[in-house]
C-alpha cells in the first residue's frame, strides 16, 4: 500500500509515521510513504500558497495551482490510475472502522491536508474523491487527521500487525466495543482478575467476553448497540 500525502508540513507526517507499528511497517515494506511539500510546486515567486478569499471574510484560502501541480506530479510519477484522493475536512464523512477497511484494500491513497480557512473549492471539484472528518471539532490542519487515517488503515494490512497484535477481536468488530483485558498479577491493589479467565474453560471465557462486550456497548454506545442487534 502506498500512501501519498500532499501537505505543507511533510516533516510532521514523516515523524508521525516513522515510529512504533507504522515505523516497523515502513521499514519492512508493508506500507510506503511519500509526503510531498505543496510549497515546492508553487509558481509564485514568493513561494506563497494561499491568498485572500474572494467575497471577503476572515482567513486565507490555499490556492489551487500548487495543489493541482503536486497532485499531477504524484499521479504521473507513480502511474496511478483512478486515484482515490482524500481531503481531510470537518465537513467530511466521519471516519470509522469500515472506511478504514475499505481503504486498506487499495494500492494507492492520496491524502490532501488543508490549512488556513481551507482550500479553493475547485480543487475539491476537480480531484477529491472522498472528504473525511475525524470528528466534530476543528483542528489547525489536515496532518493529524491524515496520520490517524493512515494508522487505522495500515494496521489492517496483512503483515503490519505482529502475531500478538491481532485485529480479529477488537472494538467495532460487529459493532461491539471490546471486552476488558487482564494480565499478571492475579491480584493488584486488592482487585482480583475475574475467576472465569483463570478457569481454562474457553467456552465460558468466550461467553463472558461476549457478554462484557454487549454490556459496555449498551452502556457507552447505544447507537452502536442498535446496529449490533440488527
Ligand atoms: N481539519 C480540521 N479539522 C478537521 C477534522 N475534524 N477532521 C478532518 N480534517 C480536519
Amino acid at each position: 500500500m502506498n500512501f501519498h500525502v500532499l501537505t505543507l508540513f511533510p516533516d510532521m507526517i514523516e515523524a508521525g509515521l516513522h515510529t512504533s507499528v507504522t515505523g516497523r511497517a515502513l521499514k519492512n515494506g508493508y506500507i510506503h510513504l511519500s509526503a510531498v511539500n505543496i510549497r515546492d510546486y508553487t509558481i509564485n515567486k514568493h513561494k506563497k500558497v494561499d491568498d485572500y478569499p474572494f467575497g471577503g471574510g476572515a482567513g486565507m484560502v490555499m490556492t489551487p495551482q500548487p495543489i493541482y501541480d503536486t497532485y499531477k506530479h504524484i499521479i504521473e510519477k507513480h502511474d496511478i490510475k483512478n486515484p482515490r484522493v482524500v481531503y481531510l475536512t470537518p465537513k467530511g464523512k466521519v471516519h470509522n472502522q469500515s472506511i478504514a477497511q475499505d481503504f486498506s484494500k487499495l494500492d494507492d491513497v492520496i491524502f490532501l491536508c488543508g490549512h488556513y480557512e481551507g482550500i479553493d473549492q475547485r480543487i475539491i471539484d476537480l480531484i477529491v474523491t472522498d472528504e473525511i472528518s475525524i470528528g466534530d471539532y476543528v483542528l489547525t490542519g489536515g496532518e493529524l487527521p491524515a496520520l490517524i487515517l493512515i494508522d487505522s488503515i495500515s494496521r489492517l494490512i496483512p503483515g503490519v500487525l505482529g502475531q500478538n497484535e491481532s485485529f480479529e477481536e477488537e472494538s467495532f468488530k460487529d459493532n461491539l466495543l471490546e471486552y476488558p483485558h487482564y494480565t499478571r498479577p492475579r491480584e493488584f491493589m486488592n482487585l482480583e482478575v475475574p475467576s472465569v479467565l483463570l478457569s481454562g474453560n474457553h467456552k465460558n471465557i468466550d461467553k463472558w467476553r461476549y457478554e462484557e462486550s454487549i454490556k459496555i456497548t449498551k452502556e457507552r454506545r447505544p447507537d452502536l448497540y442498535k446496529k449490533a442487534c440488527k
